[in-house]
């Protein structure tokens, strides 16, 4: 039997001698692409070459991609684990053709590979291909079926409609009819009683595709309308698990050597068997059973998405792509918790053997193995500190069901107090055979988007193309400012502002990436000046922000970048570099690149470590950083390939898209090599000075550096010594500032001591004279008056220490204190019974208005500070009126 790893390499070699350039996988997180999340397909990282925005640099490439299918358009999460062939992340072999060969010779060497090299009988092979839609006004792939007759049984090459022979990549982008090949895994004796062609794409978790190739001919625009691309190309993609299972004879994906570690594994953990062959109740199966089953599966599969999309760089949050990443989490635990009865965080167990079993394919987990094992756990034991509530609410809320409809506001209660993602509720719901009123929840959790801020949508319109075949460079490396054409521009409507975005023939501006601002500056239109506010890259383009368009966008434009502001930001992304070195030399090798931010006014620098930096460790830094501005090494920037920079020693960031020639930034060979993209100084000795400002953590395992070097850690120093400066003069410029302080210091408190007491005599002597003031009021012992104190507290005690001196009483002092009047109200506990009388409302009732103020307590001793303190005789007869 051929394990997965050999099946993986004889695809490569396949394609390697049909001349294809074998390339890495792109990241799963997708970084420059607003349309995706996720690289949802292998052909993501390459759309580009198919929209003609940039050339390929192989017409023939073939890799395997680690693709994510939980959001947006191909969205398979709710069959994971219930069926044996659905994934959240899985592996996509593919080979492509940029407007090099078509479907012959696709089409050709699909059959090659199957039927010849690994060896698939013919008569288990189906073949599907596009019958055409009228309404989308596309004709039958007459070509492709020409080309499978050549090489199939006609009765194995089935029409397949829109839905499945027509691949889109998503809402937008390119797309083009697919012919898919299926495999039909059943047993000769059920083969002989249905063909296999009717069992093809009828969710037969035994007849399966399991290799699509799509001819990409159009790109499908906003307007929904198709157009056709520049040059035909192609795309394929096979699903690598199902391939292997197929291979190894299996009737489950899980059942092949990509899961069968993974699930010993959780066997050992949970001391529980998996059994491949529980059933469905639906098919007469014991529930716990099968709910035991599904649990191994989903563990074994989820375990993957998230431990690959966290070494791509993703950490789970609320938003976005880390909010995928915990509702993918999140469903796993609840599976571990409810169906295998184990209470403790798992999933991060699991990564030693994914890490072992991937090392050498995608090495970035084994590399940040201990990383990616920390956040899981801490992600699980958050979640699970919240679950067991959730779960007894959840069993509430069905328990008080009525129509079969758990309605909005239990969703989102669940959703917003106890964690539980939508999915999760409505996987409960469908087990207790109910469904979620989804509806009403979006519509909850719109109103607390709404509440939090204003929506942010971003409507961008279709782009009007100027010159079809201009191409667009970027020479803002050696250049501040060039000449060059508007090659396209649309409109964009954002919170309500409209503002336009413009792409040009070759541009000096930096697009943000890598953690560097993009640049700021001016465009010239014959003398027209529009103000570039931003520089974004969106795949590879590279795109400049304006709040309007010139009047003859056709001219020539003079782009100038703010040469200045970018001055500064390379001194912080050169400054980047040297505290990245200094930190793996002062912390370990551990520590690696989890997010960048630089700009002209600071750096912001994330990294993977366990522990809170000690002052020593960040001086410790800060000392190696100068040392290394001070020996002022030339910055050398080279391009080379990547095998090479990464044999230099580069320190490569995971989750980073790296073309085939990579841009490395050296700062002496011994210290300081890294793959960037991003602008330098010439030597680091234009860094002046670094000073870091702030350490702190943002989330498990990782830490912040927030630091500033050049003249933005010129002006701090001047700041904070101006400040010492002043300090100094204030305390007469002492011999030893500290000493003078501690000093201060203790007098301070000394004299605190002295006043309090003497104030505490004061006070005595004023609740003397006021106990001579009382009169008799329907037999309650009554004291008003003005009083002179020092502050609130002081009424207050006042006001406290005469109640123990009175008997049946009201008190009501009151105190013009700087302006502002305060008052106290005491009443003993027998008026308050007797005469209903309620020292707090009193307060707000009565004396509040007269104040202008507020205040409360309780019943028998309340306070009030106001803005008016005009009035404070009448608070007192006030008073005494309701006696
Ligand atoms: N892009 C095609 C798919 O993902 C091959 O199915």
């Amino acid at each position: 039997m051929m394990t997965s790893a050999e099946i993986r390499q004889l695809f490569m070699e396949f394609f390697r001698n049909k001349g294809h350039e074998i390339v890495p996988s792109a990241p799963i997180v997708v970084k420059n692409d607003p349309t995706l999340l996720f690289t949802n397909a292998g052909m993501n990282q390459f759309k580009d070459y198919f929209l003609g925005n940039k050339k390929a640099p192989f017409a023939r490439v073939a890799d395997t991609q680690k693709c994510l299918r939980v959001s947006g358009k191909h969205n398979d999460l709710e069959e994971v684990g219930v069926d044996t062939y659905h994934h959240t992340m899985f592996e996509m072999l593919g080979n492509w053709s940029f407007g090099n060969y078509f479907k012959k010779e696709a089409i050709a060497w699909s059959w090659e590979l199957l039927t010849e090299v690994y060896k698939i009988p013919k008569d288990r092979l189906y073949v599907t291909y596009f019958e055409g839609d009228a309404a989308e006004n596309l004709a039958k792939d007459e070509e492709a079926y020409n080309e499978w007759a050549k090489l199939v049984a006609p009765d194995r090459i089935l029409p397949g409609n829109k839905k499945d022979n027509f691949w889109e990549m998503g809402d937008t982008g390119p797309c083009g009819p697919c012919s898919e090949i299926h495999v039909d895994c059943r047993s000769d004796e059920e083969r002989k009683k249905i063909s296999g062609a009717e069992r093809v794409n009828k969710d037969d978790a035994q007849v399966i595709e399991i290799w699509n190739n799509v001819f990409m001919e159009f790109n499908r625009k906003k307007d929904s309308t198709l157009e056709p691309l520049p040059a035909k190309h192609v795309d394929t993609g096979m699903g690598f698990e199902r391939l292997v299972r197929v291979l190894q004879g299996k009737q489950s994906n899980y059942d092949s050597d990509v899961f069968t570690g993974t699930l010993a594994a959780i066997e050992k953990i949970t001391n529980k068997k998996y059994d491949a062959s529980a059933k469905p109740p639906s098919e007469g199966g014991k529930p716990t059973e099968w709910l035991q089953a599904v649990a191994f599966r989903v563990l074994a599969d989820h375990i993957r998405a998230i431990s690959f999309t966290l070494a791509d760089g993703q950490l789970p949050s609320n938003t976005g792509a880390g909010y995928v990443i915990r509702r993918i989490l999140r469903r796993a635990v609840r599976y571990y918790y409810s169906y295998l009865d184990y209470k403790q965080p798992l999933l991060h167990q699991l990564v030693p053997v994914l890490a072992e079993q991937f090392k050498t394919v995608f090495p970035e987990l084994i590399q940040q193995q201990d990383f990616v094992a920390k956040v899981i756990k801490e992600e699980e034991d958050a979640f699970l500190r919240t679950l067991e509530k959730g779960l007894k609410k959840i069993d509430e809320i069905i328990a008080s069901t009525k129509n079969k409809i758990v309605n909005g506001s239990a969703a989102f209660e669940l959703y917003d107090t106890y964690g539980f993602p939508i999915d999760l509720t409505k996987l409960i719901a469908k087990e207790n055979n109910l469904d979620v009123d989804e509806e009403a929840f979006k519509a909850e959790m719109q109103q607390q988007k709404d509440r939090a801020r204003a929506a942010t949508a971003i409507n961008a319109e279709d782009w009007v193309v100027l010159s079809e075949n201009g191409s667009t460079s970027f020479v803002g490396y050696t250049e501040t400012q060039t000449e060059a054409k508007v090659l396209k521009y649309r409109k964009v409507t954002a919170k309500g502002k409209t503002s336009f975005q413009l792409v040009l023939t070759k541009t000096p501006f930096y697009a943000e990436s890598g953690g560097q601002v993009g640049d700021t500056g001016t465009l010239s239109f014959s003398g027209e000046e529009v103000a570039v506010i931003d520089t974004k890259k969106e795949n590879d383009l590279i795109i400049h922000f304006v709040e309007k368009l010139p009047t003859n966008i056709t001219a020539v434009v003079e782009a100038r970048i703010d040469a200045a502001r970018r001055a500064r930001t390379a001194v912080h992304h050169s400054a980047t570099h040297l505290l990245h070195a200094a930190l793996r030399k002062v912390l370990g090798t551990h520590v690696a690149q989890k997010g960048s931010l630089v700009n002209d006014e600071y750096l912001r620098f994330d990294f993977s470590h366990f522990a809170k930096m000690t002052t020593e460790e960040i001086a410790k830094v800060e000392a190696i950083v100068n040392e290394k501005i001070r020996a002022n090494i030339p910055v050398v920037i080279k391009e080379l390939p990547k095998d090479e920079a990464l044999k230099l020693g580069a320190m490569a960031l995971f989750g980073e898209k790296y073309g085939d020639v990579v841009r490395v930034v050296v700062m002496d060979p011994a210290y300081s090599v890294e793959l960037c993209g991003g602008t330098h100084v010439g030597a680091t000795g234009e860094l002046g000075l670094f000073k870091i400002k702030h350490e702190s953590a943002v989330a498990a395992g990782v830490r912040r550096i927030e630091a500033i070097s050049g003249l933005a850690a010129e002006q701090y120093i001047g700041e904070q010594l101006a400040q010492l400066h002043q300090v100094k003069e204030e305390l007469k410029n002492p011999a030893d500032l500290l000493k003078a302080i501690q000093n201060l210091a203790a007098e301070n408190s000394e004299v605190k001591k002295k006043l309090e007491h003497l104030e505490n005599r004061i006070l005595v002597g004023v609740r003397n004279e006021l106990l001579h003031k009382d009169e008799i009021i329907n037999g309650v012992t009554f004291v008003g008056d003005i009083v002179e104190v020092g502050n609130a507290d002081a009424l207050k005690k006042l006001c406290f220490d005469l109640k123990n001196h009175l008997n049946d009483h009201v008190v009501v002092l009151c105190a013009n204190i700087g302006g502002k009047p305060y008052v106290a109200v005491g009443v003993a506990d027998t008026v308050a019974a007797a005469r209903q009388l309620d020292a707090g409302k009193i307060i707000k009732e009565h004396i509040a208005p007269l104040i202008k103020g507020g205040g409360g307590g309780q019943k028998t001793l309340a306070t009030a500070g106001g803005q008016d303190a005009s009035n404070l005789q009448q608070v007192i007869e006030k008073v005494k009126s309701l006696l």
